[in-house]
């Protein structure tokens, strides 16, 4: 498995389609929409994919077809990790965590500065943690979360998305997700 970046969004003109080609953002597009499950469209999915990203990146199996992409947006030095898909085929062997890792490696996460996204999936929590162990050296991770009601106007997922940490999914199980509350993650490597 390898990453691949492309830029788009603000950062050039070009779609993702003219850069890593059409069959490749159709492949994206379909893991999507069976990831997501729950009548997520193409046209959702594709949106996901080229707006307001400045950077996708592209995570390839061995036989280099293409199995998970996320997106990242650079605000004022802080980086925001935006959509992230993995097909349901390879989930939970790290991938998201690997592309969380070129994310943040890419974007650069100065002093100060932190990491943002939102979500309403233990996973995402988890990967992002799990991703900036390997950038904190010896600061310590700090993670705040804003409650944000009906953010996505439903359930994202076919279901609800469980962590092997009881104690998180405690946390996740507080958001009504059926009506799309979701949390805004803040992670911030701090000095101890
Ligand atoms: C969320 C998603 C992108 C995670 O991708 P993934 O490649 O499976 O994630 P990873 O394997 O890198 O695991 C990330 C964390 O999730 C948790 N996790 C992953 N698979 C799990 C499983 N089967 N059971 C319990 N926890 C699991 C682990 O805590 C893991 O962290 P760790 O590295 O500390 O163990 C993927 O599940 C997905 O595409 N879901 C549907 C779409 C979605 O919800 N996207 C996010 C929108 S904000």
């Amino acid at each position: 498995m390898h990453d691949s970046l492309y830029a788009c969004g603000k950062a050039t003109d070009k779609t993702p389609e003219e850069i890593i080609g059409k069959d490749v953002i159709a492949k994206l597009i379909d893991i999507g929409v069976k990831s997501f499950g729950n009548g997520m469209e193409d046209k959702e999915v594709r949106d996901h994919i080229i707006y307001g990203n400045d950077f996708v990146t592209v995570a390839y199996d061995e036989n280099g077809s293409p199995i998970g992409f996320a997106g990242l947006r650079i605000d004022d030095g802080s980086l925001y990790l935006s959509a992230a898909v993995v097909d349901i085929n390879f989930q939970g062997e790290g991938v998201y965590k690997e592309m969380t890792k070129f994310r943040i490696a890419v974007g650069g996460l100065d002093e100060g500065k932190e990491v943002r996204t939102r979500t309403q999936n233990p996973k995402v929590e988890e990967g992002i943690l799990s991703a900036l162990k390997t950038f904190a050296k010896d600061r310590k991770i700090t993670v705040t979360r804003d409650r944000i009601n009906g953010a996505y106007g439903r359930c994202l997922t076919g279901e609800r998305q469980k962590t092997r940490d009881e104690d998180l999914n405690k946390i996740y199980e507080q958001l009504d997700v059926n009506r799309g509350d979701a949390f805004v993650l803040h992670f911030k490597l701090v000095k101890r």
